[in-house]
């Protein structure tokens, strides 16, 4: 099977990738030297699609961070941590797991992450609210081998070259944002958003950000979580922000996946302060209907 950048590298809760391939046609034509920010990377599923080849990436979480700087750099080191872990987790036990567990927790170690990430229940990254990784072992899954592993992280070195990495709150990432230049925003959800971070997230303080990159003439896309189920998660973002938006279906939520309730898909809006492709905004549009179509006729 042909591996490319569409496989993750690394697996985060409230991921795009479902729906990667659908925003990356929604933005403007880039102008010369526009480039390219996102300061709420997580796992950067939208990293593989980006409309310019240089950029920011930033996120809060330096562990986070620090693993996608050395997946850009030190490929080599990465894969080689990983399969010493996982050969050792296969000859000596899941007591493996939870000791790099433990370690990771004390030293911080991007690396030890992302084994813990790969071998963990759905591959999910979890904190608890002390800032500690705290998902279990998946036991009847041993993790990717590290021989299929090793393509997926050299085509994702590849890719990063050009995205610089920022530990830091997205303000900070935004800074240098200038006239033209084009601003992937995905904000934590509103329904998850502890688990990733203890902090609460001020969306007040976003809005006048967005007011502010629309001030110096910033082109951005916004995602935010609609609804997962039952549940309404919707924020309001101030019409006088934004030009357009649209709602798409971004499938199953992985924390309701592993929490075992409800399977309904995640709606999520999304608003620009530009007018995307007018087709490209159709058959994003036209998904979304199909994805719904899907869903009542599981429900039946
Ligand atoms: C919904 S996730 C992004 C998912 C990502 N688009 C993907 O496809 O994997 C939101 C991210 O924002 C990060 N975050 C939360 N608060 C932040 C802040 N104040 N500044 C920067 N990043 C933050 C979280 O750590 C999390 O990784």
């Amino acid at each position: 099977m042909k591996t490319s950048t569409r496989q993750p590298v690394i697996k985060w809760s409230g991921s795009k990738r479902a729906v990667a391939h659908i925003l990356c046609r929604l933005w403007p034509q880039a102008g010369a030297g526009a480039r390219y920010f996102e300061p709420f990377v997580g796992g950067g599923a939208m990293l593989p699609v980006r409309p310019v080849a240089d950029g920011v990436a930033g996120d809060t979480i330096k562990e986070l961070v620090g693993l996608w700087i050395e997946i850009r750099n030190r490929a080599d080191k990465v894969l080689n941590h990983y399969s010493r872990l996982w050969h050792q987790r296969e000859s000596e036990g899941h007591q493996v797991f939870y000791r790099v567990r433990e370690r990771f927790n004390r030293e911080k170690n991007p690396l030890d992450l992302f084994f813990l990430s790969r071998t963990c229940v759905n591959g999910l990254i979890r904190f608890n609210a002390r800032g500690e990784f705290n998902n279990s072992l998946h036991h009847t899954r041993p993790g990717i081998h590290p021989d299929r592993l090793s393509e997926i992280v050299y085509c994702w070195s590849r890719m990063l070259s050009g995205i610089e990495f920022l530990a830091v709150d997205y303000r900070a990432t935004l800074d240098s944002v200038g006239a033209g230049d084009l601003v992937f925003l995905d904000p934590p959800y509103a329904g998850t958003r502890g688990r990733y971070h203890p902090e609460s997230f001020d969306f007040e303080a976003f809005y006048r950000e967005l007011e502010r990159l629309n001030s110096v003439g910033a082109r951005w896309m916004l995602t935010l979580d609609g609804r997962a189920g039952a549940r309404i998660y919707e924020k309001e973002v101030p019409p006088s922000l934004y030009q357009t938006s649209v709602s798409i279906s971004t499938g199953n939520s992985p924390f309701t996946r592993l929490m075992n309730v409800s399977l309904d898909g995640v709606v999520e809006t999304v608003y620009f302060n530009f007018k995307p492709p007018a087709e490209a905004l159709r058959a994003a549009y036209s998904k979304k209907q199909a994805s719904r179509r899907q869903t009542s006729r599981r429900r039946r």
